[in-house]
């Protein structure tokens, strides 16, 4: 049996006085796979980063609901908290801060529950299993380095989703997570998606653009945004057609 996850209701979002979203009706349902489809600058980003609770998404009118309850006054932590989690089309840099230290810090399952040097960068046995999911993204060789600074486009977005999945979450937006990848990293995410998919507990948004990683997952529905709504509900069977015709023209026909 399928529940309700988040839901958007008449959501209305602006940016520096500017209305981005204009009114969003949206349900995301435990362990399903959604892919949100658009014209560049329709509002896709904007509705990640407003559940998500960036500052900058101010909230006009609406509501955002988390198993039923708004978290309109949440912060981002605690949204977090909850298990909502957002990764960066493009992944801010923190100098700093290194990968692996990160990744231990947000992650229980890689804390050494023993050895209280840890953080201190004693290599223990619980790093094994950190060091195996890291190589399986093809990321090993980015754990001394400072988060994102200096990745190439494909080791940022691999790296990204490597922390969001460490939080654990129970719904991820994943914001273009295929842009900026070469053939084999496409392959790499496609199959860890893929993997959380098969397991069914955490709910997938993809925003893309791309059908490969769509494909890959077999999303369960296909929203498209235009000027800030939700224009068209479909399938995985329109991914084709919408390659094919462009957002314009499968936009006029369906709207028809
Ligand atoms: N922080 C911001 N400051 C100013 N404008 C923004 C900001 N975030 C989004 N916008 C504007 O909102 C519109 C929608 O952007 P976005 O949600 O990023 O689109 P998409 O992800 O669909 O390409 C664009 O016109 C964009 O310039
Ligand atoms: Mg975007």
């Amino acid at each position: 049996m399928t529940s309700t996850l988040l839901a958007t209701h008449d959501l209305r979002v602006e940016v520096n006085g500017i209305p981005i979203l204009s009114g969003i009706d949206i349900e995301f349902e435990q362990g399903m796979v959604y892919a949100v489809l658009g014209p560049n600058a329709s509002g896709k980003s904007t509705l990640a980063k407003t559940v998500m609770g960036l500052p900058e998404y101010r909230v006009t009118g609406g509501d955002i609901l988390f198993e039923g309850k708004s978290i309109l006054g949440k912060s981002i932590t605690e949204r977090a908290q909850l298990g909502i989690s957002y990764a960066f089309q493009t992944p801010p840099a923190i100098q700093g801060v290194k990968l692996e230290d990160f990744i231990c810090r947000i992650c229980p399952d890689y804390q050494c529950k023993t050895d209280s040097e840890h953080f201190m960068g004693a290599m223990c046995s619980c790093k094994d299993e950190l060091y195996e999911d890291f190589d399986r993204l093809g990321i090993k060789n980015l754990a001394q380095r400072d988060l994102n600074d200096g990745f190439s486009g494909g080791e940022s977005k691999r790296s990204e989703l490597f922390q969001v999945l460490s939080m654990r979450p129970r719904i991820m937006f994943l914001d273009e997570p295929d842009s900026g990848l070469d053939y084999d990293s496409l392959k790499t995410v496609g199959r860890e998606l893929k993997s959380i998919r098969e397991k069914k507990e955490v709910t997938m948004v993809i925003i893309s653009h791309h059908r490969y990683v769509l494909e890959f997952l077999e999303v369960d529905k296909v929203f498209i945004l235009q000027n800030g709504r939700v224009v068209y509900t479909g399938d995985m069977d329109d991914i084709p057609v919408l390659e094919k015709k462009g957002y314009e023209r499968f936009l006029a026909e369906v709207m028809r």
